[in-house]
């Protein structure tokens, strides 16, 4: 059902959207608390405050429902309908005090995105979309760029280390190709922006579930495409590693580049 069977999801989501943009920048400024977690990555107090804010909002909205959070989840996670959460996605970005973290949130039924919102609240920019209903950010439609990879802007991960000492191939070809590239913390940020026409791309090897449901559902119903690595379709039951998010008209050939 893509119908206004979701709006109160999306009521919701927006909610809890904003209170979290609130956590976001009451500690963007000030004593975060940060720790480095097993994968290397940083964490902060307003991403575990977050994300048991929307752990305890969802059970008082939808008690049904689970709630798989990047720092936290719900006891029970295995119903028809779940939420994914990454409370901060870009916490480096974060933590280095640069406004490309956002908040991202999705309703997944069945395995499949169909209600997204993810914020920025530093631009205080709400994107939202439901299946079939389009996207929006802050209620003007969405739409992806027309250009191609010679024209556009292809975003890609923030390592530079990574970058510089084990560049994946499709990284050597873009810039061999002279292809424009753009590389800062923040996968939702990255995608946010193929959603609004000003990237045509972006790979990126690591993301999972909770970094792209939300942004699945904003660029495809702003005319993109978000798939695995290999061009395939996501099952976000299962875990997963990596996703090439474009306009739709240059993805085969980003999937080729990845290949
Ligand atoms: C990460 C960021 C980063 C991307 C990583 C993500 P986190 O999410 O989006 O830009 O390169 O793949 O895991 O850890 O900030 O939520
Ligand atoms: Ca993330
Ligand atoms: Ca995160």
């Amino acid at each position: 059902m893509t119908d206004s069977t979701y709006d109160r999801d999306l009521t919701v989501a927006t909610e809890i959207a904003y209170m979290a943009g609130n956590i976001m920048l009451q500690y963007f400024d000030g004593d975060q608390q940060k720790v480095i977690k097993h994968d290397g990555s940083p964490v902060t107090i307003a991403d575990t405050l977050i994300n048991t804010m929307v752990i305890e909002r969802l059970a008082v909205a939808f008690p049904d429902d689970g709630v798989i959070g990047e720092e936290e989840s719900s006891e029970d996670t295995n119903q028809e309908r779940v939420w994914l959460c990454d409370p901060i996605d870009g916490t480096k970005a974060y933590v280095w005090g640069t406004p490309t973290a956002m908040f991202s949130l999705a309703l997944v039924v069945s395995g499949k995105p169909i209600v997204g919102v993810a914020y920025d609240p530093f631009l205080k920019r709400l994107y939202t979309g439901i299946v079939g209903q389009g996207s929006f950010c802050n209620g003007e439609k969405l739409q992806v760029s027309p250009d191609t990879l010679e024209t556009g802007i292809v975003a890609a991960s923030s390592s530079l280390d990574r970058l510089m000492n084990n560049p994946p191939s499709y990284i050597l070809e873009l810039v061999k190709r002279k292809i424009q590239t753009a590389t800062f913390s923040g996968a939702v940020y990255k995608a946010s922006l193929v959603a609004r026409g000003k990237f045509v791309g972006y790979i990126e090897e690591k993301v999972g579930p909770h970094d792209m449901a939300a942004v699945q559902v904003i660029v495809e119903e702003a005319g993109g495409k978000i798939t695995g690595l290999d061009g395939r379709k996501l099952d976000y039951r299962t875990p997963f590693k990596g996703a090439i998010t474009s306009n739709g008209l240059v993805h085969d050939e980003l999937v080729r580049l990845t290949a």
